[in-house]
């Protein structure tokens, strides 16, 4: 199927924050790729999107498994006919102190959360420079790509990756017009992993009140638009302000 629509692909897409990108961009006039492990999940997001009228289809793909990603690129492509953005937002946590996490888990968080934006970004960009259509890609990151914490070992360190990958794609691929962008959130509806909004989590912010997945949406739908078109390697922070306080408090 060829589409009139620009095409957005949203990895993970399947809830959270992944989803209300999804809405968000259909809401822009995107048709959208909904990439999720899950097959449940994506169909969900996409009977929800095609019932709003909107051009959507489901990819189940594990981003941990690079002939996956091939797969799924070549099979947006081909379904929709072109690639003009792609959010790479799926990322898990390991949850673990260094001194509990096995070799094993330290490497599937790595190749979900950093190698898959990678290898995802890679794949779609040699169609953006085949087709000459340029694009966006934007990079969910996190506060915890800056900052160390007792809760995450593997997920700081490979979020750390994707603020620096996010630099380095966009200078590499600025000649092909394609922007590289990352937004960075902090506490955004439920954790990462997990499905229920928990209450007890603490939040400290400028705006005292949990980021909700409308928040990052909003910002990735204005860093895909031409409305920042000059903004090229950015990270858009979406903390409510949290990681401007200075440690101590804010007095
Ligand atoms: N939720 C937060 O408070 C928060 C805070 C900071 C950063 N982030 C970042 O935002 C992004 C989205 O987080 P979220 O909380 O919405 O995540 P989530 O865990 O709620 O959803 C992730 C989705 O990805 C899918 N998924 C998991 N493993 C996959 C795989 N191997 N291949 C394909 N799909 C897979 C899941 O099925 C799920 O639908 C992540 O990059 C996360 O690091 C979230």
């Amino acid at each position: 199927m060829k589409t009139k629509h620009k095409v957005a692909i949203v990895t993970g897409a399947g809830r959270n924050i992944g989803e209300a990108i999804s809405h968000r961009l259909a809401d822009d006039g995107f048709a959208i790729a909904v990439v999720d492990l899950d097959q449940g999940r994506a169909d969900h997001v996409v009977s929800d999107l095609t019932a709003k009228g909107i051009e959507a289809a489901a990819f189940v793909c594990d981003v941990s498994d690079p002939v996956q990603i091939e797969t799924t690129v070549n099979a947006v492509h081909g379904h929709f006919g072109r690639i003009d953005v792609l959010v790479n937002n799926v990322a898990i946590s390991d949850n673990k102190h260094i001194l509990e996490i096995d070799l094993a888990l330290w490497q599937k968080t790595m190749d979900i959360t950093l190698t898959a934006p990678f290898y995802f970004t890679k794949c779609v960009a040699h169609k953006m420079v085949a087709d000459g259509t340029g694009g966006n890609v934007v990079n969910v990151s996190s506060t915890t790509g800056y900052f160390g914490r007792g809760r995450a070992i593997a997920y700081a360190a490979a979020k750390g990756g994707v603020v620096n990958l996010t630099r380095a794609m966009a200078i590499q691929l600025a000649d092909h017009n394609i922007r590289v962008n990352s937004v960075v959130p902090n506490k955004i509806g439920s954790p990462v992993g997990k499905d229920e909004f928990d209450p007890s989590r603490p939040i400290v912010n400028l705006r005292n009140r949990p980021g909700v997945p409308s928040d990052l949406a909003n910002a990735v739908a204005f860093l895909v638009s031409d409305q920042s078109d000059f903004i090229v390697g950015a990270d858009l922070f979406v903390d409510g302000g949290c990681s401007v306080i200075m440690p101590g408090g804010s007095g």
